[in-house]
């Protein structure tokens, strides 16, 4: 049974999450998407709504877990008795910040090991900052993120 975790902030999960959710339960036995609840960054959605847009997101999924965590993720990841982390690779540009994870990761706990999964064209561009940035001036974010995200944008909006 091979279980890999994919953390991240998922603020708010996009198309671009769950392309990469898609292809990593089809090699991996078993998919944690965890969302981290400690960052220092500024969220629009607590880590309660962050879990609750997953689950909806995922349902259904019988190989896909939904969690949080705090703290760090290599103790998180021998928590979940794993040695597997997915992270997902849009462009050159996040290699810089993916690579020092990875290497800080891998100094921590030599065991890791970070399995990158590359996302479809038309979401290289797309990142929850996007997201949000677009939902912050009420434009339209219905090709981004799936139909209960936009509604939960919306009402936080207050539209
Ligand atoms: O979606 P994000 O914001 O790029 O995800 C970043 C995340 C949550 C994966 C990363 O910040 C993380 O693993 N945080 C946990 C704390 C930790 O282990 N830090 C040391 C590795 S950089």
């Amino acid at each position: 049974m091979r279980t890999a975790v994919y953390p991240g902030s998922f603020d708010p999960v996009t198309f671009g999450h769950l392309d990469i959710i898609g292809r990593a339960s089809k090699i991996f036995d078993r998919v944690i998407v965890s969302v981290f609840a400690h960052s220092a960054k500024k969220h629009m959605f607590t880590v309660e709504e962050r879990v609750a847009m997953l689950k909806t997101a995922l349902k259904g999924r019988k190989n896909i877990k939904v969690d949080s965590f705090q703290g760090l993720l290599v103790d998180y990841v021998k928590k979940k008795k794993t040695d597997v982390v997915i992270r997902g690779l849009r462009a050159i540009s996040d290699l810089e910040y993916e690579f020092q994870m990875a290497a800080v990761n891998r100094t921590l706990y030599p065991a890791i090991e970070t399995v990158f999964f590359m996302p479809r064209q038309r979401y290289t561009y797309l990142s929850s900052s996007v997201v949000r940035d677009i939902a912050h001036f009420k434009g339209d974010v219905s090709k981004l993120v799936p139909p209960h995200v936009v509604k939960t944008i919306a009402a936080r909006r207050g539209k």
